[in-house]
């Protein structure tokens, strides 16, 4: 039995598509795993598989016509009640009803009423699910928060191969699962909304990253991203250095979001002590010019560069090939150092094939000031300011605020929140932002 099912209430939505025999599996699955499931079918479902079979499954009436209702179950009151509302599989038509309120069967109806999260596992012909009006309402449903079961790759009924093919049943429990560990713990959780301070509203709290493989992949396909993480290390001799405290995390959450979201990624990185990011091409550097020979050699074939690393302004012009020995009558020790290149700089300015461009400004005073000068002096198409002032967020902690600027003054501020969260927001904001530029 799965602790994230016990007692819970799970509505089961189950549309006309052919996948609608998978839906059993799935009930099967849940109510051994001690969840109560309740099944409402769209009238077209049940062409497909007769209600009998789901009420077998799980123990309870199966819901097909509005004007079904026991003495105390309704579709409003089945809607309040539920812990989790999946439909699965969603053919193309139902979501388009869902993104537009409709209420016109059971189902609808109960999904209009919901309080709780809602997942909807796609299901449907290739060529429908990669039309522009599919692609769009998921995207209009993932940003009001519904959860996308993202269909898999494979054989269609219909004889085509494509994407389109609901996940297995196994796949939905295990997201099933991993969304009631995330959003349920308190049922209250969906009352503490984030506080969102920017120009995209979210009407719930986004996903953890570990979850971001939930997410529809629409937002980040066809982009190629560079991003540069971590610090340089700029050698004084074979065993000193220059640096910084940079630890990689911010930008290793953004190329993970933005390969979860879809994205070809390409991370440049400073030394650092985390794992590469899977589906993610990472290029190892450790000085600030490797790290521009690296960045320049991806630059013009990417459409967005992020420069998340912190880079080292300066190194030491000779660098020692041996031990510098401490002299006895030497109280200091002069270094000479030369400027590094700027990197991001190199990519702002480009002339040919210049990819959208993204800084960081990590300042510890008069921050938008020096944000703003940094996105002209750089030509940035985007810059992202962090205070590294404050222990909390910024350099080698866990989360980040941050406040993001275009050439006409602040299009955004993400408050203090995981560097997972902040990655997410960010991601859809130079998403959506480079696309525009673009329009
Ligand atoms: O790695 P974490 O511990 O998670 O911390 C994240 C972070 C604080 C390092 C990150 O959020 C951040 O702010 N990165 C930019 C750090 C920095 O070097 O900021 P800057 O204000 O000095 O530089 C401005 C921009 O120019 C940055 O995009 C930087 O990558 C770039 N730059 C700077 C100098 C240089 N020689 N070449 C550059 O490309």
């Amino acid at each position: 039995m799965s602790e994230q099912l016990k007692n819970r209430k799970i509505i089961l939505g189950v549309t006309g598509g052919i996948a609608a025999y998978k839906a059993c599996t799935l009930c099967r699955l849940l109510v051994k795993n001690g969840a109560s499931v309740f099944v409402i079918m769209t009238p077209s479902a049940t062409k497909l598989i007769n209600k009998t079979t789901f009420e077998a499954l799980s123990g309870h009436r199966v819901f097909v016509d509005i004007f079904d209702r026991t003495e105390d179950i309704s579709h409003i009151s089945l809607a309040n009640e539920a812990d989790l509302f999946v439909i699965a599989p969603a053919t193309a038509n139902t979501i388009s009803k869902i993104v537009n309120g409709a209420a016109d069967n059971m189902l609808t109806a109960a999904v209009l009423a919901a309080i709780c999260p809602i997942a909807v596992a796609p299901a449907m012909n290739n060529n429908m699910y990669n039309n522009v009006a599919t692609q769009e309402n998921l995207n209009t449903l993932n940003k009001r928060g519904v959860y996308i079961l993202t269909p898999n790759y494979g054989n269609l009924a219909c004889g085509s191969v494509g994407t389109g093919r609901m996940k297995e049943p196994e796949e939905i429990f295990d997201d099933i699962c991993s969304i009631l560990a995330h959003r349920l713990t308190s049922k209250s959780e969906t009352e503490g909304l984030p506080n969102y301070q920017g120009k995209l509203p979210s009407p719930v709290k986004p996903l953890e990253l570990s979850q971001t493989k939930l997410l529809p992949k629409a937002y980040g396909v066809g982009f190629k991203v560079l991003i540069t993480a971590g610090p340089t290390v700029e050698p004084i001799d074979p065993v000193r250095y220059i640096s910084n405290y940079s630890s990689g995390k911010m930008g290793y959450m953004l190329a993970q979001t933005a390969q979860a979201l879809g994205a070809e990624v390409t991370l440049v990185s400073g030394p650092v002590n985390l794992d590469c990011p899977k589906g993610v091409r990472k290029i190892d550097v450790k000085t600030a010019i490797q790290m521009l020979s690296a960045v320049e050699d991806y630059a013009q074939r990417s459409d967005i560069v992020i420069g998340c690393a912190a880079v080292a302004d300066y190194r030491a012009q000779n660098v020692a090939s041996c031990k510098l020995k401490k002299e006895d009558d030497q109280d200091s020790l002069c270094l000479n150092l030369v400027k590094n290149p700027d990197i991001i700089a190199t990519v702002g300015k480009l002339e040919h094939n210049r990819p959208f461009t993204v800084g960081f400004a990590a300042e510890t005073e008069n921050g938008v000031n020096y944000a703003i000068e940094k996105l002209h002096k750089k030509h940035l198409d985007l810059i992202v300011l962090n205070d590294v002032s404050k222990p909390d967020i910024g350099f080698n902690a866990d989360d980040n605020e941050i406040t993001v600027f275009d050439k006409d003054g602040q299009i955004a501020h993400f408050g203090k929140q995981s560097k997972a969260i902040i990655a997410q927001y960010l991601m859809e904001l130079i998403f959506k932002t480079c696309k525009k530029s673009k329009d």
